[in-house]
């Protein structure tokens, strides 16, 4: 079965509620042509998620909504923490996991975004897991090994059934609001890598259904070089996605 691109926007830090408003009716109102061949999602900060949720739901948007961060455990004594049971509540159906910059800025470990995963598969909740080398790594030329074992880490315990509606997003460091991609070719090269740890991990029938998106500075001007790599399923976007027309622009581009 072909896999269904999705073009997703971490808008990470960005929007207030009032902002974030404004913006989710610019995307439900272009997205009124209704891009059917495309998932595409919006994940907000925590703090607009109900207002990104009223106004997607008044719409009939087909858009869907998810988180950029969660805590591991349903509740309990955990100050500050959000956990995926609040978030399902809001609507969620998406969350990212071990985002680079949740990497660096917050010490999450692999064991950290393992634990994340699962609790967001225990709750129904599809985690988007990402991973990425450093430029270091990159040079070094270990790109592929650590990338790959980011990828093992964040599955471990995740059964073949859950693993098969998980995505993984590809983000080298590097490449991230530097207005440097890694090139098509390169991205398509770790993609395959990922794909091959997918299969070995858990077969190629799952393996195939798994999408893998890319991120890094991907935009409207590049994005067509991105759309005919075969383990490219679409983009993890993050400047791009604070302004409707380019976010617009990129789904149409998967169409
Ligand atoms: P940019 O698109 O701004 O490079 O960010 C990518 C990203 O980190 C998405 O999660």
């Amino acid at each position: 079965m072909a896999r269904r691109p999705m073009i997703a926007g971490n808008w990470k830090m960005n929007k207030t509620a009032a902002e974030a408003t404004e913006l989710t009716q610019k995307l439900s109102f272009e997205y009124m042509k209704e891009y059917k061949s495309v998932d595409v999602l919006v994940c907000p900060p925590f703090t607009s998620l109900r207002s990104v949720r009223i106004v997607l739901g008044f719409d009939k948007s087909p858009i869907k909504l998810g988180a950029q961060d969660v805590f591991w455990e349903d509740e309990g004594a955990f100050t500050g923490a959000i956990s995926p049971k609040m978030l399902k509540e809001l609507g969620c159906t998406y969350c990212i996991v071990g985002h680079s910059e949740r990497r660096e800025f917050f010490h999450e470990t692999d064991e950290m975004v393992n634990a994340k995963a699962r609790a967001l598969i225990r709750n129904n909740i599809i985690p988007i897991i990402c991973c990425g080398e450093s430029l270091a790594t990159r040079e070094a030329g270990e790109t592929a090994s650590y990338v790959t074992s980011q990828v093992r880490a964040a599955l471990v315990g995740v059964t073949a059934d859950d693993a098969q509606r998980a995505v993984i997003a590809y983000e080298p460091i590097w490449a991230i609001g530097t207005g440097r991609t890694a090139t098509p070719e390169m991205a398509e090269e770790t993609c395959s890598a990922i794909r091959d740890t997918l299969i070995e991990l858990y077969g190629d029938e799952i393996a195939q259904e798994m999408r893998i998106l890319y991120g890094g500075s991907m935009k409207p001007s590049n994005v067509k070089h991105f759309v005919p790599m075969p383990n490219i399923d679409g983009g993890l976007i993050g400047g791009a996605a604070l302004v409707a027309t380019d976010f617009i622009d990129l789904v149409k581009a998967y169409v």
